[in-house]
C-alpha cells in the first residue's frame, strides 16, 4: 500500500527520493508526491495522479533543489485518487508537510475541532488533519515541532507511519510510528527513511526499526533521538540488512513476477538451509528447539492468514494434521479477528504473512494472545510488525518479493509448514523413523524438480495465448492439490483480471458444471497419487460436456493426458508435497495469459503488497 520516503543530509534529496518511490511502486499506488525544502527556503510540495513517472514529468521545469525531503505514494483510503488528496500534506500556514501510511481512525472529530478553529481544508484526506491538528498543537501550546509531533500523536486513533519536515527548520526530520513499519537507513551525517527497506539498501546497511508509538528526530549533523509518546528516552537498536540491490532488480528478466517464478529454487534451498539436514537426516527449527515444550503441549493449532498465505495456511493443516495429528483451523484472519472465536492458552496460533504487515492477520494474533495462545510467525519481511508480534516464528529467508502476485513466498510458505509438521512429528514420533527419512530426503529433492517444471517456460508461454478470449476458469484439485486450485484461481484473477474459482474436484458435480461448455478452460490438477482414478473420473466428465482441459500431470501418466487438451508434466513426488510442483506451471500459466492480455503483472490494478488498512 502506501510508500515513504524520507531524506535529509548533504546531497540532493529530489533524486534520492524518486528513486525510492520508483522502488516502492511495488506496493500498489495511485498518485504520487514530493515535498522539499527548496535551496532558497521554500517549502515546495509537488503531487501528481498516476504513476511516479507522470510526477517525474510534472517536476520537469519546477525547484526541485534542496537538501531535505520526504515523498509518497498514496493508494486511496479517505477520498478518491487525485493529485489534492495525494501526500504530501500542508499545514494551513504552508510551514509544514507530512506524509502517513495507515488511517487516523479518530479523524473526523479532529477536523471538526480544526475548522471550529478556523482552519480550512483542501483534501478528503485523514493525513490532513493530522498535519493541522499538529501545527494547531504548535501553535497553541507554543512548543517545538518535535514536542508538538508527540502531544497530537497522543490523541490519535489508529495507525500511522509519518514524516514531517518544518520550513523554518530545514535541519531536521522527525518521523513516527504506530501499526505502520517504519525503517530510517544511516549514512554519513546523512539519513533515509522508508516504509520498507527497499528504498534505502543502495545508499546503507545499517538500519533502525522503528519501534510501535516511537519518535525519532534526525538532525544534519547526524543526530538521532528517539523517544516514546511520554517522552521517554529510547534506544534504538542498529541492524544490518541482509538484503543486496540485486535482490530487488528485474535481473534481466522482464517482470518481477517472473524473476520470483524463476528464483523459487533457490528461494527454498534458503528457506530449508540450516533446517532440513540430510546428511543426520533431521529437522532442525529454532522456533521449535526454543520452544519446545510450549508448542509440544498444543492441543490445537489454528493458523491465520489472508490470501495467498491463507491457501498456503490451508496445505499447512493437511500437513499437520497428517503427520502431527493435531487438529488445524485455518482462519481468515479478517473473519477471525470479529468473530469471537474461542482460543486457549492450548492453542497455538500460526500467522502466516509474506509481508508480516497485514493488518487483519496482526490483529487476528493480538486478539489470541490476548486469550494466552502461543503465537508462531511464519513471515519473509524481517523485522516487520508480526515477527515481532508473536512469541517465536521462522523467516522465509528467500529475499523480498516485489511483484504484488506472491509465488515464491507461497512455495516458501508451505515448505516452513512442511518443516514444522515434519519437527513435530518427529519429536512426538506420529510417523515411524522410515517415513520421516523418506520426507527428509524427498523435500531436499523439490528444489531441483521445480528446476525442472521451469523448463516447461516456452510451452506455457506458446499455449497460454490460447485463453485470452476466456471470461472464466475453472480450477479443480483434489485433498493437497484443492489449495492449490484455489492459489491457481487468485493468481489468474489477480493479473489477468479473468474471473477463474478453484474448486474441490469432487465438488463440480454439485454446482460448477453446470458452467461447462465448449468455451470453458478448466484446469485440472491431477498429480499422481491415491486419489487418482477419482480425478480422472472428474475430467472424464467434463470431456463429456466439451470443457477445454488444462492438465498438471504426473511424467509417465496417460489417463488423463490422452483426455487433455494441453497438459503440463512434473516429475513425481510423495503425495504431501506436489503442491510445491503442481502451482509452478499455474503461476506461469498465469503470467503468460496477462502478458497476452497487456496488462500490468507487477501492479495489477487496485492491488498492494501490503495490506496495512483492513
Ligand atoms: C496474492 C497476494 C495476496 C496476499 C495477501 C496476504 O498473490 O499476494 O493475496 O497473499 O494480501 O498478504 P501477506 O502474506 O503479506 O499477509
Amino acid at each position: 500500500m502506501c510508500g515513504i520516503v524520507g531524506y535529509i543530509g548533504p546531497r540532493e534529496a529530489c533524486p534520492i527520493l524518486l528513486k525510492g518511490l520508483h522502488r516502492l511502486e511495488y506496493r500498489g499506488y495511485d498518485s504520487a508526491g514530493v515535498a522539499l525544502i527548496n535551496n532558497n527556503g521554500n517549502l515546495s510540495v509537488y503531487k501528481s495522479k498516476g504513476k511516479v513517472a507522470d510526477l517525474e514529468n510534472h517536476i520537469n521545469d519546477k525547484d526541485i533543489s534542496g537538501t531535505i525531503g520526504v515523498a509518497h505514494t498514496r493508494w486511496a483510503t479517505h477520498g478518491e485518487p487525485n493529485t489534492t488528496n495525494a501526500h504530501p500534506h500542508y499545514s494551513q500556514s504552508g510551514d509544514l508537510a507530512l506524509i502517513h501510511n495507515g488511517i487516523i481512525e479518530n479523524y473526523k472529530p479532529l477536523k471538526q475541532e480544526m475548522m471550529n478553529q478556523g482552519r480550512t481544508f483542501q483534501s478528503e484526506t485523514d493525513t490532513e488533519v493530522l498535519i493541522q491538528f499538529i501545527e494547531y498543537i504548535k501553535e497553541e501550546q507554543g512548543c517545538d515541532l518535535f514536542t508538538a509531533v508527540q502531544l497530537a500523536l497522543k490523541n490519535v486513533i489508529g495507525a500511522y507511519a509519518i514524516v514531517v519536515i518544518d520550513k523554518s527548520n530545514p535541519d531536521r526530520l522527525i518521523a513516527a510510528r504506530k501499526g505502520s513499519p517504519l525503517v530510517i537507513g544511516i549514512g554519513e551525517n546523512e539519513f533515509y527513511i522508508g516504509s520498507d527497506a527497499t528504498p534505502l539498501i543502495e545508499y546503507t546497511n545499517k538500519v533502525i526499526y522503528l519501534g510501535e508509538e516511537e519518535i525519532a528526530m534526525m538532525t544534519r549533523k547526524g543526530d538521532l533521538q528517539v523517544v516514546n509518546l511520554e517522552n521517554v528516552a529510547q534506544t534504538p537498536l542498529v541492524k544490518t540488512l541482509e538484503m543486496n540491490l540485486s535482490d530487488i532488480e528485474k535481473g534481466g528478466f522482464p517482470h518481477y513476477m517472473l524473476k520470483e517464478i524463476f528464483e523459487q529454487p533457490d528461494a527454498l534451498l534458503n528457506s530449508m538451509k540450516g533446517r532440513l539436514n540430510t546428511e543426520e537426516k533431521d529437522v532442525l527449527l529454532s522456533a521449535i528447539i526454543n520452544h519446545r515444550d510450549r508448542i509440544m503441549k498444543a492441543e490445537r493449532v489454528i493458523i491465520c492468514a489472508c490470501g495467498t498465505s491463507w491457501h498456503a495456511g490451508l496445505i499447512g493443516k493437511y500437513i499437520i494434521e497428517e503427520l502431527t495429528r493435531i487438529p488445524v483451523e485455518v482462519e481468515y484472519s479478517s473473519e477471525f479477528r470479529y468473530r469471537n472465536p474461542v482460543i486457549t492458552d492450548k492453542d497455538l496460533v500460526i500467522a502466516i504473512s509474506q509481508s508480516g504487515e497485514t493488518a487483519d492477520t496482526l490483529a487476528a494474533i493480538q486478539l489470541a494472545k490476548d486469550k494466552g495462545a502461543f503465537l508462531y510467525g511464519i513471515c519473509n519481511v524481517v523485522g516487520s510488525s508480526i515477527p515481532r508480534a508473536t512469541d517465536t516464528g521462522s523467516y522465509l529467508h528467500i529475499g523480498p518479493e516485489i511483484g504484488v502476485a506472491s509465488t515464491k513466498a507461497f512455495t516458501a510458505q508451505v515448505t516452513t509448514l512442511m518443516l514444522i509438521a515434519m519437527a513435530i512429528a518427529k519429536e512426538k514420533q506420529t510417523i515411524s523413523k522410515e517415513y520421516f527419512h523418506q520426507l527428509v530426503d524427498e523435500l531436499q529433492s523439490i528444489p531441483e524438480k521445480i528446476r525442472r517444471i521451469l523448463e516447461l517456460n516456452d510451452k506455457v508461454a506458446k499455449y497460454s495465448k490460447i485463453f485470452t478470449y476466456a471470461r472464466n476458469f475453472i480450477y479443480l484439485g483434489r485433498g493437497y492439490n484443492y489449495p492449490i486450485a484455489l492459489e491457481g484461481a487468485l493468481k489468474l484473477k489477480e493479473i489477468s483480471y479473468i474471473h477463474a474459482e478453484g474448486y474441490p474436484s469432487a465438488e463440480m458435480k454439485h454446482g460448477p458444471i453446470a458452467l461447462i461448455d465448449e468455451e470453458m478452460p478448466v484446469v485440472v490438477i491431477a498429480p499422481a497419487h491415491s486419489k487418482y482414478e477419482k480425478i480422472l473420473s472428474n475430467v472424464q466428465e467434463i470431456k463429456a460436456r466439451k470443457g477445454k482441459i488444462i492438465s498438471i500431470i504426473t511424467e509417465g501418466d496417460t489417463a488423463i493426458k490422452e483426455l487433455s487438451d494441453i497438459y503440463f508434466e512434473i516429475p513425481s513426488t510423495i503425495d504431501c508435497f506436489t503442491p510445491l510442483l503442481t502451482i509452478v506451471p499455474l503461476q506461469l500459466i498465469s503470467y503468460y495469459i496477462a502478458i497476452a492480455k497487456g496488462r500490468d503483472v507487477d501492479q495489477p490494478r487496485n492491488l498492494a503488497k501490503s495490506v496495512t488498512v483492513e
